[in-house]
């Protein structure tokens, strides 16, 4: 099947889409990093996986100092993943089997490598250069104090002094993350005038969307005011529009324009936004009519493994995003996030219960994949993999390690490359270090611990009983059926139970078991996925099953 790309239907309202973390994907070559050939080899297991689309982190020329989200050249494919030429490729290749393409933009800030950035450096202050970006003068007698209290959400303040024109100390600029991400000036026309162009050279590209980086974050308030609470970075201490650089209504000028661009273009073009607002009334406002169509709904993500915490999350976002005519996206796990066996089987002292854990992650694939509306899976989750929680302190990448003076981890531990297959170097990430030892082959750029093998992608093909059957089967399923996808969704539980149990449909009910006994099931003609076997017709704890009704 080809994806045509002038069928305008709005194909995103209940899309399933595959998030790529390309770093740790597949490794074509290797030098330890995946690449576009290690994708561009595996469409056809994304393909048989069901999935309708891959959103790609970051794939542009970088310094790497964020894994991509602090880009140098927006038009150009970072070298280690391959080339502009491989990129247009791939989505040529991937629309052959089917599959659109939504890569990632990275508007909130770009990398200090950018030639912008460098320019800025150079003229000084008061040019038009410095004026893309947050330029200050400090605070204090000598400007030794940043211009504000803000905190970089990878730790440490949201300032970074530069050199000033004698070579004595500066001016300061904002970066909300890394030093080496230094935030953009959204007022500027230029700033606005070359993303619009960004978006434009893509989607003559022909990919079919942006995941849109940081939504919540472009505008900041121009009299850079001091936050009462320094540590509210999304603005949930302030009404809406307040925090100087959370969810500011200025954004949506922003979207709007973009939304104008994506329409203008032939076939369904779409964007998705990462918005991290304290509330789904807040997140609604990025998908009113004439902005972006989809934004992630990061409050299932983030309820507990608890029936009402789910239900809630469940009815207050839909309620909310079809209230202003946009479907629900669901999400369970992302590369910022700890994975969700690991997330479910947390023990209060911090270890995880793997196996609750994976039972629990497989009871919440079938939910989310019931839900009316899109989903996301990233990758490794079809495998059920938990979080690589003990790496070694010098493996860690992420940032927010150094910044945070080695007290938060980071998010390392959801980005280890996965297994292809239980043996090999690199359990089949790349080459295997025999086959590739001449090219100069490097181990994978983080560690794979030994029991990544029980999770290979040719151990759980093979297994009636894996993750990766499941939710194979569980996608199969949901492209034939009618009930599932976008639609009314009907409560057969009551509030307080502590079952999960709802209709879709007229021929279809889930029921998601959240209590530590087993669970009768209601009338039905068919048992179609069950994440657990039943034990003697009843849904044990932590399992969830689809049922054709009568
Ligand atoms: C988003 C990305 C995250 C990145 C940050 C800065 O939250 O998902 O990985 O570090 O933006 O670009």
């Amino acid at each position: 099947m080809t994806t045509p790309p002038e069928d305008d239907a709005p194909w995103w309202r209940d899309a399933v889409i595959y998030q790529v973390y390309i770093r740790s994907f597949a490794d074509g070559d290797g030098d330890g990093v995946g690449d576009l050939t290690g994708l561009a080899d595996r469409l056809g297991y994304l393909a048989d996986l069901g999935v309708d689309a891959l959103w790609i982190n970051p794939w542009y020329a970088s310094p790497q100092v964020d894994n991509g989200y602090d880009v140098a050249d927006y038009r150009a494919i970072e070298p280690a993943y391959g080339t502009l030429a491989d990129a247009e490729q791939l989505i040529a290749r991937a629309h052959e089997h089917g599959l659109r393409v939504i890569p990632d933009l990275v508007p909130n800030h770009l990398s200090a490598a950018h030639a912008w950035f460098r320019a800025a450096l150079a003229a000084g202050p008061g040019s038009p250069e410095r004026a893309r970006f947050v330029f200050r003068p400090g605070r204090g007698p000598h400007g030794e104090e940043p211009p504000t209290n803000w905190r970089a959400h990878f730790g440490g303040p949201a300032w970074t002094r530069v050199e000033g024109p004698d070579g004595g100390p500066g001016e300061w600029y904002l970066h909300l993350f890394d030093p080496g991400q230094p935030d953009v000036d959204w007022r500027n026309d230029e700033v606005r005038a070359e993303f619009e162009d960004v978006v434009r050279f893509w989607f003559d590209r022909g990919v079919d969307g942006f995941r849109v980086d940081v939504a919540h974050g472009l505008a900041k308030d121009p009299a850079l005011p001091d936050l009462a609470d320094p540590a509210d970075l999304t603005g949930a201490s302030l009404p809406v529009g307040e925090h100087p650089f959370a969810d500011r209504d200025e954004v949506q000028e922003i979207y709007e324009s973009w939304r104008r661009i994506a329409d203008g273009y032939p076939g369904a073009r779409m964007f998705v936004a990462e918005a991290w607002v304290p509330s789904p009334e807040r997140l609604a406002r990025y998908v009113s009519p004439g902005r972006l169509q989809t934004a992630f709904n990061f409050d299932f993500l983030l309820a507990p493994w608890e029936p009402a915490a789910l239900r809630e999350a469940i009815d207050v976002t839909t309620g909310y995003l079809h209230g202003v005519g946009a479907p629900a996206t669901w999400v369970l796990e992302n590369h910022d996030v700890v994975r969700a066996p690991s997330r479910y089987g947390r023990r209060p002292d911090g270890s995880v219960d793997v196996a609750l854990g994976v039972r629990r992650a497989r009871a919440a694939l079938l939910l989310m994949a019931a839900l009316p509306g899109g989903m996301y899976v990233y990758q490794g989750q079809e495998l059920g993999l938990p979080q690589v929680d003990d790496l070694p302190d010098d493996a860690l990448r992420d940032p927010t390690w150094e910044r945070s003076g080695h007290t938060e981890r980071g998010r390392d531990g959801c980005r280890v490359p996965l297994p292809w297959t239980a043996r090999g170097s690199s359990f089949g990430f790349g080459p295997d270090s025999g086959e590739h030892a001449d090219r100069g082959g490097s181990p994978p750029w983080l560690p794979q611990p030994e029991w990544f093998a029980e999770y290979a992608v040719d151990v759980e093909a093979d297994d009636a009983g894996s993750t990766l059957t499941l939710l194979r089967g569980a996608l199969t399923r949901r492209r034939a059926l009618d009930a599932l996808g976008e639609g009314p969704l009907t409560w057969e539980s009551a509030p307080g139970d502590p079952a999960l149990v709802f209709r879709r449909g007229p021929g279809f009910a889930c029921v998601v078991n959240l209590s530590g006994t087993a669970v009768g099931l209601p009338a039905h003609e068919e048992v179609l996925l069950v994440s657990d076997p039943l034990d003697d017709g009843a849904l044990p704890p932590d399992a969830a099953v689809w049922l054709a009704l009568r």
